[in-house]
């Protein structure tokens, strides 16, 4: 694990992961790299989305080490992990009798991360009721613990991630739509792996390295090509956080030198083919049949829009992995209305 969650007495502090262990070549990973060293500097408030697995965590504690605050804590509190009695408490702190069991006025996690940055992890989590708060927060640096009306200030620097499509929850009325635009101020996203599969390798090879010290397998020379190859048409549907495990799995049981094909478990081997072999779901014949040149229409438009969002509109980069030129790719975008 890269990065270590450690109990204090009432804090919960991350300890950071340094920038060094977030690996990635693909174009969205770089493009990232860039934004968290320009948005660390700065005091604004990062929202960071992504798929579960994909890195949130890892990115925030890389937002915080190499920001000024990095020598001060950072504080984490998982929305959708305390009781909503108790998620109040535990970000702003309670007074002594706030409530039956409160023997003893107790700070909360805003006060923890005094000087350094608090992250709010699952933030689509958070009630209602606490967002007009959080808002108060965000918005005036102030707040109060429960059972205490005297107004507090603070300096944090707060950093939200969520897997959920916060704007869905906004037009849903399960969040504040002001409390969106205020977290808001500048969103990373980070793609899930399926749409930089160019990191699959470099990831492999990161925890196989990790892994082998910490396991004792000198004996083991890494993954062979054919699995390399098989690992990178996988879809990852639990992202990094999966082929980490799969890393650590796969090194526990095979026993070498090279991890091969038939050393990785069969439901990988399968999702594998299933998302790259001819046998692809996509391409069943329905019963009652198709539009072939509208299907193939769309399967063009699907593909090159993936590869325009995963070269970040780059259409040089993009037009490289169609194997097309420039220009064809640009034609085919005027003709298709694909927005880029
Ligand atoms: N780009 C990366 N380079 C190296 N390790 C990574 C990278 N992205 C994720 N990891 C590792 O993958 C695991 C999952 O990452 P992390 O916990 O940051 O994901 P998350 O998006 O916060 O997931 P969740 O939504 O489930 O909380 C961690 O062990 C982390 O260190
Ligand atoms: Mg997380």
């Amino acid at each position: 694990m890269s990065s270590e969650i450690s109990r204090t007495e009432n804090r919960l502090t991350l300890r950071p992961t340094s920038r060094g262990k977030i690996v990635g070549r693909s174009e969205p990973l770089q493009h990232l790299f860039g934004s968290v060293d320009r948005v660390a500097r700065a005091n604004c408030t990062v929202l960071v989305t992504g798929e579960s697995g994909t890195g949130k965590e890892t990115v925030v504690a890389a937002l915080h080490d190499a920001s000024a605050r990095r020598d001060a804590p950072l504080v984490t509190l998982n929305c959708g992990a305390i009781p909503e009695a108790l998620l109040e408490s535990e970000l702003f702190g309670h007074a002594k009798g706030a409530f039956t069991g409160a023997h003893a006025a107790r700070q909360g996690r805003v006060a923890a991360a005094e000087g350094g940055t608090l992250f709010l992890d699952e933030i689509g989590e958070l009630p209602l009721g606490l967002q007009v708060k959080l808002l108060r927060l965000l918005q005036q640096k102030e707040y109060s613990m429960v059972g205490d009306s005297r107004t507090l200030r603070c300096n944090v620097r707060i950093v939200a991630a969520t897997n959920r499509d916060l704007e869905a929850e906004v037009r849903a009325g399960r969040f504040r739509e002001d409390l969106y635009y205020r977290l808001n101020v500048v969103h990373l996203h980070i793609p899930p792996l399926r749409e930089r599969p160019e990191d699959v390798r470099a990831l492999l090879l990161h925890f196989f390295r990790s892994f082998r010290d910490e396991l004792g397998r000198d004996d083991l020379e890494g993954f062979s090509p054919e699995a390399t190859r098989l690992l990178e048409s996988y879809p990852w549907p639990g992202n990094v956080r999966e082929l980490e495990n799969l890393v650590e799995r796969c090194m526990l049981l095979t026993i070498g030198p090279e991890i091969g094909e038939n050393d990785l478990p069969e439901s990988i081997r399968t999702g594998a083919a299933r998302a790259g072999g001819p046998e692809s779901e996509r391409q069943v014949l329905p019963a009652l049949g198709i539009d072939l040149r509208a299907a193939v229409e769309e399967f063009e438009s699907s593909l090159i829009r993936q590869a325009l969002a995963r070269t970040n509109g780059n259409k040089n980069r993009a037009a490289q992995l169609l194997g097309l030129n420039r220009t064809t790719l640009v034609e085919m975008v005027k003709r298709k209305k694909i927005a880029c």
